[in-house]
């Protein structure tokens, strides 16, 4: 959402990366990373292809450490991150802390409730009491669109967001780009077919998904009942500079047909509002993945969800924990890709 300079990218180098491990990089010593210029991580639309780029290779080092007996390294010694979710989470609360706990950054949880916190003042008082009690980054969820964005107006710190209502969900698109060129022969989207298929409504991830996929080059069909596709065309039918465009279809077998990836999508019946979702059973018969269905796209497609998952709704059991699902790489990889996100913004103090 900011407008800013683009500069090309270095990749951070193994070199920068060791030697934040090696603890000569830190808090005391800021980083600064050339391509690297987002003080938050509030969505992935106005990251550029070399910002991505950065992000990816990154994570790559942050894996390799990942795969040391001790993978602790002490880039983040120092800092302070407190994890504030008002939403329900498993994998991505866990993931950050295990990503900030990796780079020895002091974690703070707060368990939020629901009722607690719900708009306006009272988010940016608790956001300001954060800041007093010392934390330098503050890692959100919220079921409020834009929640994130009104704690860094207010937050001297770095803000990570971790699901914003609707809007976006940038870490996971992240990882699951990660996930694709990790697993995509070639090691790129660019050109691959990638269909993301059911609750595109209610998505935050699906939206964070088109812009890193439309970047990168991927060739994205977004598919489910026409109800969860509203205003995804008019969307599709806006040319933006530098983003592929992609498909909109409720034609199951035409959007799955030769695709390299296919990305199911929890159907979120807590999000709902009456009439938009057939009946689950209907649901099922029409748009779940099945192993029939499966095989309409390329022998090798990639299966992945973002969890959690509805088996037996929107995908059948066989499928997700099948050969060719790489569901659980995607959350192995969540630590890594959110240990690098950690990382770079840690090295940005003035410029956003
Ligand atoms: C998603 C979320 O919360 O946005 N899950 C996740 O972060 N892994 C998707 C969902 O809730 O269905």
């Amino acid at each position: 959402m900011t407008a800013g300079t683009e500069r090309t990218a270095g990749g951070p180098g193994a070199a920068e990366v060791e030697a934040a491990a090696a603890g000569t990089v830190g808090p005391g010593t800021p980083h600064e990373h050339e391509a690297w210029r987002h003080r938050h991580v509030l969505d992935v639309d106005d990251f550029s292809i070399a910002e991505i780029e950065l992000v990816m290779a990154t994570a790559v080092e942050m894996k390799e450490i990942l795969s040391r007996p001790i993978k602790k390294v002490p880039t983040l010694r120092g800092t302070s991150v407190t994890i504030i979710f008002w939403e329900a989470s498993t994998r991505t609360r866990v993931s950050f802390e295990v990503a900030a706990k990796n780079l020895s950054a002091d974690v703070v949880n707060i368990a939020a409730q629901a009722s607690s916190v719900v708009k306006g003042e009272s988010l940016v008082d608790t956001i300001r009491t954060i800041e007093a009690l010392g934390a330098d980054m503050i890692v959100m969820r919220h079921g409020t669109s834009g929640a994130p964005y009104l704690a860094a107006e207010h937050f001297s710190g770095h803000v990570l967001n971790g699901g914003d209502g609707w809007h976006a969900h940038p870490t996971q698109a992240l990882l699951d780009l990660y996930t694709m060129r990790e697993r995509l022969p070639g090691g790129t989207v660019a050109g691959r077919k990638v269909v993301i298929l059911g609750d595109v409504l209610h998505s935050r991830v699906a939206r964070s998904n088109i812009w890193t996929l439309g970047k990168s080059g991927a060739e994205l069909w977004l598919c489910g009942p026409a109800t969860l596709l509203r205003g995804f065309e008019r969307w599709a039918g806006t040319a933006i500079p530098g983003n592929a465009p992609f498909t909109v279809t409720s034609d199951v077998e035409r959007a799955l047909d030769g695709a390299d990836v296919v990305m199911v999508l929890r159907i979120q019946k807590e999000r709902q509002e009456s009439g938009l979702l057939p009946p689950l059973r209907e649901y099922t018969a029409r748009f779940a993945l099945t192993r029939e269905r499966l095989a309409l796209a390329s022998p090798d497609a990639l299966v992945m969800h973002p969890g959690p998952m509805n088996e037996g709704l929107e995908i059948m059991p066989d499928v997700a924990t099948g050969t060719q699902s790489v569901i659980s790489d995607q959350v192995t990889n969540g630590v890594a890709v959110r240990m690098a996100l950690l990382f770079l913004v840690s090295g940005v103090r003035d410029v956003e």
